[in-house]
């Protein structure tokens, strides 16, 4: 027993890291697993079958599949470089995503593949005004840190988050269809409120969010 709970938990990146969809009062790191580069359908048949859904079961990712979402997402594709899965204006990785779920808030670490705490607590309900959002099993919020950006005019900055952001969730569109998941992107937001429950600092902006989970 005692030697399962040693080799359940892991220190790394200076976070505590326990399996998934562990209960604790405070909230510990997700060590996600390395991306499956060979899994799901070939991209022609995921731009086939990519749409928008709005119907989701309480169904749980399996954790090799959220590591995988993420990855798709922006993770990072040539580690001697750290460039991502997504291209960013001047290679800012300026969007952060945030990941939220029955447990609470989550960061994704892309260097340390890995999601860190952020709160406890389910703010699902908050990410969006769509009543499927606190059914789905993940909500990721996309979320610009404007102040990444070296140089560009604020009509640029703002312009280049919303680009960056659209490539994401594209990613996550095609992840999902080639996966046989659900998900919608989403503006419809109340960001105030979520930028409140989410903590964000001034120079962090909510741009989309993006449910993902199994069909009903
Ligand atoms: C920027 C943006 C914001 C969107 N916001 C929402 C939203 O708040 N709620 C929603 O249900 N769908 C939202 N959608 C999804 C669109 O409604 C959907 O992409 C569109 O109807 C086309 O359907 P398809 O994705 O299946 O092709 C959004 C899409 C984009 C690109």
């Amino acid at each position: 027993m005692k030697a399962k709970l040693f080799f359940s938990i892991f220190i790394v990146a200076g976070y505590l890291i326990l399996p998934a969809g562990v209960h604790a009062q405070e909230l510990k790191a997700v060590k996600l697993l390395a991306a499956q580069e060979q899994s799901g359908k070939p991209l022609m048949q995921a731009l086939k079958e990519r749409k928008s859904s709005r119907e989701f079961s309480a169904r749980e990712l399996p954790l090799q599949m959220l590591s995988d979402m993420l990855w798709a997402a922006c993770g990072i594709n040539r580690p001697d470089s750290g460039h991502h899965t997504a291209p960013t204006a001047e290679n800012s990785q300026e969007i952060d995503i945030y990941v939220a779920n029955k447990d609470g808030l989550y960061l994704f670490d892309a260097k340390n593949n890995l999601l860190a705490p952020v709160s406890s607590g389910d703010i699902r309900g908050l990410t969006g005004e769509q009543a499927f959002v606190k059914e789905a099993p993940v909500n990721l919020i996309y979320v610009a840190d404007l102040s990444r950006f070296r140089s560009f005019s604020p009509e640029d900055k703002d312009l280049y988050a919303a680009a960056d952001t659209g490539f994401i969730s594209q990613n996550v569109y095609l992840f999902c269809a080639s996966s046989g998941l659900s998900t919608v992107v989403r503006g419809w937001i109340n960001k105030p409120a979520l930028a409140k429950a989410m903590n964000l600092k001034p120079g962090q902006k909510i741009i989309l969010a993006q449910t993902v989970g199994y069909g009903k």
